[in-house]
């Protein structure tokens, strides 16, 4: 794999998963871009790249007008950007009937319009270059929905919806579209998932905590990219919970509605 000085561009680039995937990409040349809120922690991870070149540009999903302004910062650093990877999010550990609404909708805003949003601030570019890749970072639970789940489900079914549509459309521009379906990844992800009254679980789940490791992860993740698939599944068993659902949907409703894994 070489990504030699490709601009490639991470959100959520903090911790865990985006961690991992700067560290993989920093490894295989690439020129990185590292967002997120937590400029401190951005600050940490580019550091730990190094000697690659990184550019730590704080970036908030919720806030749409901010990013052609972000998409104008990296351009006059590095003039191209080759790989978006949205990898930001937020998860969610409640039951659907005990979630305030506007947990619901703060689920959607950051995991899909927020996403959603940065992809339209960047793709111009891309198709400009006549070359780019625009990587997703959805779930297991963007293909199948599980308890406790129902709002996060909801915003990663959405992504699939949108960038399976938005492929198709760019299928003679050069520009690709890249869907990685992680199962459980040790990070951070439930003690910073939102509860139904929208504060954060503050635990560490046991199937989260048994995950697989976040560079373990990455590893897998940027082969598939640098191999230009259309979507992946990268986990444990939890996997084969796609092939289940699709070829004996009957028998995974029964399963995965007593499995109740938190
Ligand atoms: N770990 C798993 O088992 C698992 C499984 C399936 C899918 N995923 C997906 O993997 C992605 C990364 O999650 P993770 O597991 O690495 O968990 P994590 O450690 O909690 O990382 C989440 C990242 O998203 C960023 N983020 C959250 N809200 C944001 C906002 N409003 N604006 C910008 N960035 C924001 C955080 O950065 P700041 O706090 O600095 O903003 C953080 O870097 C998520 O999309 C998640 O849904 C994870």
């Amino acid at each position: 794999m070489n990504f030699s000085k490709q601009v490639v561009w991470i959100t959520g680039a903090s911790s865990g998963i985006g961690e991992a995937l700067a560290r993989e990409f920093a490894r295989n040349g690439a020129r990185l871009v590292l967002s997120g809120r937590n400029t401190a922690e951005l600050a940490r991870v580019g550091a730990a790249c190094a000697p690659a070149e990184t550019l730590v540009l704080p970036l908030d999903l919720g806030d749409a007008p901010s990013f052609p302004g972000k998409v104008a910062e990296v351009l006059a650093r590095y003039g191209r950007i080759d790989i978006l990877v949205n990898n930001g999010g937020i998860s969610q550990r409640s039951l659907a009937l005990e979630t305030a609404l506007d947990v619901d909708r703060r689920l959607m805003e950051i995991n899909y319009f927020g996403t959603v949003a940065l992809t339209k601030a960047v793709v111009p570019t891309m198709i400009s270059q006549g070359r780019g890749r625009v990587v997703v970072v959805s779930s297991l639970v963007g293909k199948f929905g599980t308890p406790y789940r129902s709002a996060y489900a909801a915003s990663k079914h959405a992504l699939h919806g949108f960038f399976d549509s938005l492929r198709t459309e760019l299928e003679a521009t050069g520009v690709g579209v890249s869907i990685l379906c992680p199962g459980f990844v040790r990070t951070g992800i439930s003690v910073n998932a939102l509860t139904g009254d929208g504060t954060p679980l503050r635990t560490m789940d046991e199937a989260t905590a048994k995950g697989l490791p976040p560079a373990v992860f990455a590893r897998r993740a940027v082969r598939a990219i640098a191999q230009g698939r259309n979507e992946v599944y990268i986990g444990g068993r939890e996997t084969w919970g796609v092939l289940l659902k699709r070829f004996a949907p009957g028998l995974f409703a029964k399963f995965v509605g007593r499995a109740k894994v938190r």
